[in-house]
């Protein structure tokens, strides 16, 4: 049998990676934590840099600090891209969009040495902070580049202690004041591929490699602020109170009650910061930060809905001040058809087990979507965890699922 270059690829050596991105984390918290803007952040960067121009990449940052590895295509038209991040949660896991980074690398690497050289560009991008950062936003490079995020926007939003996201872009050798450059325009991209961990229960429970993704859910997510009194704990009656803690108990009570209600989406409250968090004092200040998502658009309207009528009636109820700002409300993402099926033949043409699913994560590919046709596979998570430090997917599965991402470009390359 004639050897194929999607054998070429290499999971030891990508376990080898995942291992040497795992040191780069914050060694005093359990997990693994690199969160965007951090050191930890700049070295896992400087780290891959050093990787991409090793498998034969010219290697560059654009203004959203976006790293980018280029490989030259027989004709510089459309770019076909690879690409994930390397950001992580607090106290998270070492796969979630570090697989995706990696398995672009791995993909450089074949093609380097089997001198292979694509008819179009590749590109490997790892993307600035795809997740939630304290600036209010998350997926901050593939936002830049789908043209979805300005240089004002980027001074406007600030964290808690008043630095700018601007600042933080920087930071990381990015050119804030030029985000608009980091902008592609539709057509610029052929292709976009990203293989992901599913994050999920259902690959896992299944017993296959390869997820095929169908669809990707949208994540609205708003900064809620709860206004009430901060009173003395012990001498204020019950009736006599604005408690913001208690208001805010219910915001996220009520959301739990009408994602489940909607159906077919999930309501999460994450991120709750009390004021002044002290045993004897009556809350008076609450912030959080709200989110829910479907696949389905009709149910995050649904969702939205009933969410902000409750937080009126609470408001009411309780004579407290109520406010939010909404700081993403994103589209849900259909997969092009014709995209899954051909990633389903390339799937059975190299004999790996798939199965198609959505996804109930939000991922880069959400914005690049917006300007590029895009396709997505899974990797199965083990027990289905993820975000937390038991993330875990094993590298025979990331090598099958780098294999068949691998099929699926070299097929979208000899496209006409
Ligand atoms: C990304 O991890 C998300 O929030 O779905
Ligand atoms: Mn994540
Ligand atoms: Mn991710």
């Amino acid at each position: 049998m004639t050897e194929r270059i999607t054998d070429r690829v290499n999971g030891e050596r990508m376990a080898a990676d995942l291992a040497a991105l795992a040191e780069m984390t914050r060694r005093e918290q359990p997990g693994y934590t690199r969160l965007a803007y951090s050191e930890e952040d700049r070295q896992a960067r400087v780290w891959l840099r050093e990787k991409m121009a090793a498998a034969g990449l010219t290697v560059r940052l654009d203004a959203a600090a976006n790293v980018i590895g280029r490989r030259a295509g027989e004709s510089e038209a459309s770019v076909l891209v690879v690409g994930s991040h390397i950001d992580t949660v607090p106290n998270g896991g070492r796969f979630d969009g570090i697989a995706g980074v990696v398995a672009g690398l791995e993909i450089a690497r074949v093609l380097h040495e089997a001198g292979r050289r694509l008819r179009h560009p590749l590109e490997v991008i790892a993307f600035t902070n795809e997740e939630p950062n304290a600036f209010g936003i998350s997926t901050v490079g593939s936002r830049a580049m789908a043209g979805k995020l300005t240089a004002a926007r980027a001074r406007e939003l600030r964290d808690p202690g008043g630095r700018t996201l601007a600042e933080a872009v920087d930071f990381l050798g990015g050119d804030a004041v030029r985000l608009g450059e980091a902008r592609r325009s539709r057509g610029a991209i052929a292709h976009y591929l990203e293989l992901h961990i599913e994050q999920g229960p259902v690959l896992d429970r299944e017993r296959i490699p390869v997820g095929v993704v169908t669809g990707i859910a949208a994540p609205t997510r708003l900064r809620v602020r709860v206004e009430g009194r901060p009173d003395h704990a012990g001498t204020t009656p019950m009736g006599m109170r604005k408690d913001a803690l208690a208001g805010a108990a219910e915001i996220v009570l009520a959301l739990e009650r009408i994602a489940t209600d909607v159906g077919d989406s999930v309501g999460t409250a994450g991120r709750l910061v009390n004021q002044p968090n002290h045993a004897n004092v009556v809350p008076g200040h609450v912030e959080m930060m709200v989110e829910f998502r479907s696949i389905f658009p009709e149910r995050i309207a649904a969702v939205r809905a009933r969410l902000l009528e409750a937080m009126q009636e609470i408001a009411r109820r309780r004579g407290l001040e109520i406010s939010w700002e909404f700081m993403m409300e994103e589209r849900p993402l259909q997969i092009p058809p014709e995209t899954v099926e051909l990633a389903a033949a390339v799937c059975e043409e190299l004999e790996i087990a798939f199965r198609k699913l959505p996804s109930g994560a939000s991922h880069d590919a959400n914005h690049i979507a917006e300007i590029a046709p895009v396709g997505m596979l899974f990797a199965p998570s083990v027990g289905g965890r993820s975000h937390c430090p038991e993330e875990f997917t094993d590298t025979a599965d990331i090598a099958a699922g780098t294999r068949a991402l691998l099929g699926l470009l070299l097929r979208l390359d000899a496209r006409p």
